[in-house]
């Protein structure tokens, strides 16, 4: 074989770990490029700290599960612009503004949050 054949073949080795070595070492898990913000990776970002599982670990009398602020996305959003208790005071939750999650990413937080078990029936 002449020498720059086999640094050929070398080289090429070499790129085809950089490009599919991580899928071939993981295989269950997508390319790091497909890993786009989804409802699920905003959810633990944003929610899951106090809200595991959709339950609240803070006031589990008042869990995303079941919550009246789950009724539309509308209503969700507008919540988490700006979360107020029932009788109008500022609880513990921070609020999210726009420059936090868009709406997009809310529409994604808000379907995966509907699929949560909660911790309350
Ligand atoms: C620092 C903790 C914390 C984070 C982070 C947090 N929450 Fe909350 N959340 C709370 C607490 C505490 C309450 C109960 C009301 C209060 O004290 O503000 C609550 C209440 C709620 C409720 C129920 C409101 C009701 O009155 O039924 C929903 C729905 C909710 N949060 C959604 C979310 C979503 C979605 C996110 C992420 C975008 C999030 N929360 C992030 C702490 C948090």
């Amino acid at each position: 074989m002449k020498k720059s054949t086999i640094w050929f073949l070398l080289i090429f080795t070499i790129a085809g770990w950089v490009v599919f070595g991580d899928t071939i070492i993981f295989p269950g898990r997508p390319a790091l490029s497909a890993q786009a913000p989804d409802g699920v990776n905003l959810y633990a970002i944003h929610c899951g700290a106090c809200h595991a599982q959709g339950g609240n670990i803070i006031n589990p009398a008042l869990p995303v599960k079941g919550s009246a602020k789950m009724k539309s996305l509308a209503v969700f959003i507008a919540y988490n612009r700006n979360p107020l208790k029932a009788d109008g005071s500022k609880g513990v939750m921070p609020a999210f503004p726009k420059d936090k999650i868009s709406d997009q990413e809310m529409k994604l937080i808000y379907d995966h949050s509907l699929t949560l078990p909660g911790t309350r029936k």
